[in-house]
């Protein structure tokens, strides 16, 4: 996924285009580039880095004039290089656009552009559309009738902005299948990718629909339908995000600042009204089969709800990946619930999809508004975590898992499978829980470091748990992978006899998720592979409650949580696990907030 921005305004908006790039930057970093309007010539700079290495080479911020566009690219099609870093300018020097998504059709237009003498700088799909434009306006000699004309022979899924030295005081934008906002100022217009393009410097925006296309000006706009060129008439949202929350604080990485959110992530998750938490327990009574769904770490947020389902109302949903959902034949009165921070995920959005076509309801909990996913789906919770710029989810996958915990929670009501005090009593738990994360994030976080700082140099590990901090160990993993760039596998603690054990040796440490000493079972399981490791000279590390002598006789270090619910434990777990991960990838000095290879949404296959 890449981010785009475009400015129209009446002053020089170097500064505002470079900080809105920056604000996306999350959405790809391994190249960017700005190109804007000056005295009536196109001034294209781009290159390779990250925006503030770019910056230093390019003077990003320096550049000159009142319309411009904006790019920060996380490649997909042709490599990391200066030259398919976007923008992209037509070789005479007149068109320039950005892109995000994919022209499926694209080798066959180079090719016929290639017979007809043009030449390619680079390897993207993208620089055929800007040849294209080239060609459709020697036809035309009319702006606006190139870009359909143009926008006529691409296939796939995309969002372009243009802008043309032919029309100084107008944006061109689209969106099929790849998102696309609009902010609106006073006497200036934005585009975004996504809202954080433009939240700086208005509230006010609107969302494109796929098959839109918007002429954009500093005082007006106009979208229109691609097919008929009809007028289109657009809900204006307005966005109550908080600028300042989506800011890094005095936290030395969003990372940690968006851990350190949590506490009021969760107060937000308490405060969705209950008719919409129990709107949706009600749509999973009136289907026959029920699926929940998710991808990286919505997946396993997925797979620790399917548990809550089970315990708390009785009922098995099972957890999928949303890249492997279609070996699932759904049908007309199922249901399908999905989970994105982003709302943007291809993987989520197409099997969302294919669940709709086979005729199945669709439900979501998502935290960007205005997403696509959010927009498609029969009932959507938006979970109201506010902006989460860290590639790697924490606060945004906390909130859905408590979200998910409410939802649990009252369909355990209605299918009366928990009494009114318990439920009751369940209720004031959730409402403790916000207090508790401020309370652990305090007290535990030195703790966590030290450990984590002894641990750095571990290269391979397992993280264990069972029943639902089965799952909790499986996020994790995933979450020390994703910024550590260490291997760690989760596992159901029982299945590591099961072969794993095998590798266990001094250097393998082992991390277990350990249960409430009261959660007998799950405890007394743990326990058990807890001691198998140990016997066989593996190094133990426990997630644990304090209290716990028999889990603490056989581990090596420990973090110590106080007691609490056993409903909120694994949550609490989890927040721990995020740190944990954290300071062992700032001790190995990795990018935290923008891991190598990763974007915060992916948006294509
Ligand atoms: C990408 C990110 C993951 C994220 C996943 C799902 O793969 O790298 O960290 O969990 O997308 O994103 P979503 O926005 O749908 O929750």
């Amino acid at each position: 996924m890449c981010g785009i921005s475009g400015i129209v305004h009446s002053e020089n908006i170097g500064r505002n285009l470079f900080n809105s790039i920056r604000n996306l930057e999350y959405r790809g970093y391994d190249s960017c580039g700005m190109a804007m309007l000056r005295q009536g010539e196109l001034d294209l700079r781009k290159n390779v880095g990250g925006i503030d290495e770019v910056n230093s080479l390019e003077k990003l911020d320096q550049m000159q004039g009142s319309i411009g566009i904006a790019h920060t690219r996380w490649a997909t099609h042709g490599g990391v290089t200066q030259e398919n870093a976007h923008p992209h300018l037509s070789p005479n020097r007149q068109f320039v656009i950005v892109h995000n998504g994919i022209i499926s059709n694209y080798q066959e237009l180079r090719e016929r552009l290639l017979k007809n003498g043009v030449v390619f700088e680079s390897l993207t799909d993208t620089e055929v559309f800007v040849n294209l434009l080239e060609e459709s306006y020697s036809n035309c000699n009319d702006l606006e009738k190139a870009f359909l004309a143009a926008l006529g022979q691409i296939e796939g899924s995309f969002s372009i902005v243009m802008l043309s030295s032919h029309d100084p005081d107008h944006l061109y934008c689209v969106k099929k299948e790849s998102p696309l906002l609009l902010g609106l100022g006073e006497g200036c217009n934005y585009v975004g990718s996504d809202l954080n393009a433009f939240l700086e410097y208005t509230r006010k925006a609107v969302v494109l629909d796929d098959g839109e296309y918007v002429v954009l000006g500093k005082n007006d706009y106009q979208i229109r339908k691609l097919q008929t060129r009809e007028l289109v008439e657009k809900k204006v949202l307005h966005i109550d995000w908080d600028v300042e929350t989506s800011k890094r604080g005095g936290y030395s990485h969003y990372m940690l600042k968006e851990i350190f959110d949590e506490p009021q992530t969760v107060r937000q998750a308490l405060k969705i009204p209950l008719g919409q938490i129990s709107g949706l327990a009600t749509m999973f009574t009136e289907s026959s089969r029920a699926y929940l769904m998710g991808v990286g770490t919505t997946y396993y947020v997925a797979n620790i709800s399917q548990y809550f389902f089970s315990t708390l109302a009785d009922r098995y949903y099972p957890a999928l990946s949303s890249d492997e959902f279609s070996v699932v034949n759904v049908e007309s009165g199922d249901m399908v619930l999905a989970l994105s921070q982003s709302g943007e995920t291809y993987d989520t959005k197409s099997s969302l999809e294919y669940a709709k076509v086979h005729g199945a309801q669709t439900a979501a909990v998502v935290n960007v508004m205005g997403s696509a996913i959010s927009m498609m789906v029969d009932q959507v919770i938006m979970q109201g975590s506010g902006p989460e710029i860290c590639v790697v989810s924490t606060k945004a996958a906390l909130a859905q898992t408590f979200i998910m915990l409410r939802v649990a929670l009252e369909l355990g009501r209605m299918r009366q499978q928990i009494t009114l005090d318990v439920y009751q009593e369940h209720q004031r738990d959730l409402e403790l829980f916000p207090q508790m994360v401020e309370q652990i994030l305090n007290e535990q976080s030195g703790f966590v470091r030290n450990i984590a700082r002894a641990t750095s140099h571990v290269e391979h590990w397992l993280f264990l748990g069972c029943g639902v901090y089965y799952p909790v160990a499986m996020e994790s993993a995933l979450k020390m992978k994703e910024i550590t760039y260490q291997h760690a596998e989760g596992m159901p603690a029982g299945f590591l006899k099961h072969g794993t054990l095998s590798m266990v040796e001094p250097a393998l440490h082992s991390l277990f998720f350990v249960p409430l000493p009261e959660q007998k079972d799950l405890h007394d399981r743990t326990l058990i592979a807890m001691e198998q490791v140990k016997a066989r000279g593996g190094t133990v590390i426990g997630i644990m409650f304090q209290g716990d002598e028999r889990a603490l006789a056989v581990t090596d270090q420990a973090v110590l949580l106080p007691q609490m619910s056993a409903l909120c434990a694994p949550m609490a777990q989890m927040i721990m696990a995020q740190m944990f991960a954290y300071y062992a990838a700032l001790d190995l000095g990795r990018n935290i907030d923008k891991p190598r290879n990763l974007a915060k949404s992916v948006t294509v296959g």
